[in-house]
């Protein structure tokens, strides 16, 4: 989604921005801006597309200027043309402003400047105006102060950022809801949407927390309370090195992260199970816990909540669960859970899933949980993201950053997140012998290998990819485990190459879908070896019967039979636990959707319409 990147304090700051920008591109953006500070004039230039047109725009009137602020624009209201990309300035052109969110009393807002005209559609421009305006009202103008009284008239959320002619090395953010990170090194103060656009310059950074307002200029960072009182933000350094939000030889990054797949699931496995003090038998352990061990142990119902990909990693780790916990599970939808009455109490665990940790309707959803007094377990990827700051206990899942919007390491990461948590719950309520916990763990650890093997099946799904890339429709069928890798199928399939895709519990054929079924429908159908087996094999031959071409994922143990009935048989492993193998069935989709997008033509990494991560409702 939308992109920030403010740098104060080095002569060559449009090039930083630019290159921040570059950084934030994965984010999915529609247009690209910025505007510098000299003291005398702020000069906005910003143009719709893609990152090149803004850079080809500033070739022809280079600037050097010590201050500025970027932003990539995800439209949510008014077009994606140049007009309502940011930044957006008031009418005397003294004050710019870029942000990400949504500001719903725009329109009230607005009314209340009376007969004003406006430059864009945006929600944001009169955010602008109203600073403006309070530094108009000002005897000595305070840019920090105008912000803070015109951030306390704003409902919705934001990361927003400020630059005001007077005051020419000064930038002034704000956060509510919207990820806003600030840093200070080498006398250059800096702020983004997010640590990829301040990597090249820091690790040592601090993530703004709600309600918390920053002054950034070359002496330094000051953080402030909406009162106005010095604040503390959540300091941390950033774990990950350039290297890894890098191509690093690979056409794209989604290839990169499909291939980095096992060392992502080997390092979320690492270190999980061992001795609280010497002597003590091993325990496996959440990364955080804020939360006596005792009062999960009287849990007696799970919600699961999470969006898109993450949301089907959420349906595996309800088998899990339900499977070794003992306890019930509902999964459900992030941006639906709160607008309805979910039974919510302190029994009540509820699991947020999220590869960012700042998707707003999972944030939403945990903290409706929260007000209820209903413990939060995350599961994520971003640490010190909002997720894991204001969960309970956290499971960090060490995929590394994931740069394409499609998320592949991140799914798979999460789903042995998923089976770790089910397993910790297992063990606070004594449903398990340590050896049998000790026992999984061990053949967990066979994954990362089993995943090299299902990623060797690469030239074989290529060329199954050359034959369907220009089919309409795919179907994905799959039961238990299945069911999930199934709808991840498809949905990566549709997100990256826009072909239509669905995925039914195969059971479910018969009760309608199986009309869509015609001479030459592409059917995708999971169907390891495993309890479900036999099953799949009727659903199978009920497609196969209709006239569907079946290209079925099966295991060692099951692509014998499957051979007498599918078209193609791509042959995984057998994984080490039931649970665990969609972590392995999910590849040959990966591959798959990505070697169809390609064929296509397709922007794998940036599809259309698509943001990495979803910070508005
Ligand atoms: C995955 O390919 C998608 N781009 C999307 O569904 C994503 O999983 C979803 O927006 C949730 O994001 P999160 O994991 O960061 O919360």
């Amino acid at each position: 989604m939308c992109g920030i990147i403010g740098i104060t304090g080095r002569e060559d700051a449009v090039q930083g921005i630019l290159a921040g920008l570059k950084r934030l591109e994965y984010r999915g953006y529609d247009s690209a801006g910025l505007v510098t500070n000299d003291g005398r004039d702020l000069r906005v230039t910003k143009r719709a597309g893609k990152l090149e047109n803004l850079t080809r725009a500033l070739d022809s009137q280079p600037m050097t200027t010590s201050t500025g602020i970027g932003h990539t624009r995800w439209a949510t209201h008014g077009a994606p043309n140049d007009r309502n990309s940011h930044p957006h300035l008031d009418p005397s052109g003294r004050v710019a402003v870029v942000h990400n969110g949504i500001i719903e009393n725009y329109q009230a807002l607005k009314a209340g400047l009376g007969d004003v005209r406006f430059a864009s559609d945006t929600d944001t421009e009169v955010t602008a105006h109203l600073v403006a305006r309070e530094l108009d009202a000002q005897d000595a103008p305070d840019l920090l102060l105008a912000v803070r009284r015109v951030v306390a008239q704003l409902r919705g959320a934001y990361s927003i950022c400020f630059v005001a002619v007077d005051d020419p090395t000064t930038i002034v953010v704000a956060k509510h809801e919207a990820p806003l990170i600030v840093a200070h090194a080498d006398g250059v103060g800096y702020c983004a949407s997010d640590v990829a656009a301040l990597i090249d310059h820091t690790r040592d950074v601090a993530a703004l927390l709600d309600g918390q307002i920053a002054r950034i200029s070359p002496e330094g960072v000051e953080v402030f309370d909406v009162d106005g009182n010095e604040a503390e933000p959540h300091r941390y350094t950033v774990d990950w090195d350039l290297d890894a939000a890098e191509k690093k030889g690979y056409e794209h990054f989604m290839l990169k992260e499909i291939h980095e797949q096992p060392q992502a699931v080997h390092d979320t496995l690492l270190d999980r199970h061992t001795s609280p003090s010497p002597g003590e038998p091993p325990r496996l352990h959440l990364d955080e816990l804020r939360i006596d061990e005792r009062e999960l142990a009287r849990i007696d119902k799970v919600f699961i909540v999470a969006c898109g990909t993450s949301l089907h990693a959420g349906m595996v780790g309800k088998l899990a669960i339900e499977h070794w916990a003992g306890i019930p599970v509902d999964v459900e939808v992030a941006s639906e859970f709160r607008y309805r009455d979910p039974i919510v109490d302190p029994h009540t665990l509820v699991i947020a899933l999220s590869q960012s940790g700042e998707t707003v309707d999972t944030i939403a959803a945990a903290s409706h949980a929260r007000d209820q007094r209903a413990p939060v377990i995350s599961i994520v990827n971003v640490v010190g993201s909002t997720l894991a700051r204001e969960a309970d206990g956290v499971i960090y899942t060490h995929a590394g950053p994931e740069v394409a919007v499609a998320s592949t390491k991140a799914f798979t990461t999460q789903i042995v997140g998923t089976l770790l948590l089910g397993l910790y719950l297992a063990q606070v309520r004594g449903r398990m012998y340590a050896t049998e916990t000790a026992d999984i763990l061990t053949r967990l650890q066979q994954i990362p290998d089993a995943i090299t093997q299902a990623l060797n099946l690469d030239q074989e799904i290529r060329e199954l990819a050359q034959r369907y890339h220009d089919v309409d429709y795919t179907m994905f069928i799959g039961r238990h485990a299945g069911l999930p890798i199934a709808m991840e199928g498809a949905l990566k399939l549709k997100e990256i190459s826009y072909l239509h895709a669905e995925a039914f519990p195969a059971g479910e054929m018969k009760h309608g879908p199986i009309a869509l079924i015609e001479p030459g429908t592409l059917v995708i159908a999971l169907a390891p070896a495993g309890h479900v087996f036999a099953k799949m094999v009727s659903n199978i031959q009920e497609v196969k019967a209709r006239g569907a071409s079946i290209l079925a994922i099966g295991t060692d143990g099951s692509t014998a039979d499957l051979k007498e009935h599918a078209d193609h048989v791509l042959t995984l492993p057998e994984p080490p636990h039931e649970l665990a193998g969609p972590v392995l069935s999910v590849i040959p989709l990966q591959l798959f959707s990505y070697h169809v997008a390609t064929l296509r033509g397709e922007d794998v990494d940036q599809p259309r319409n698509l943001a990495k991560t979803v910070t508005v409702e």
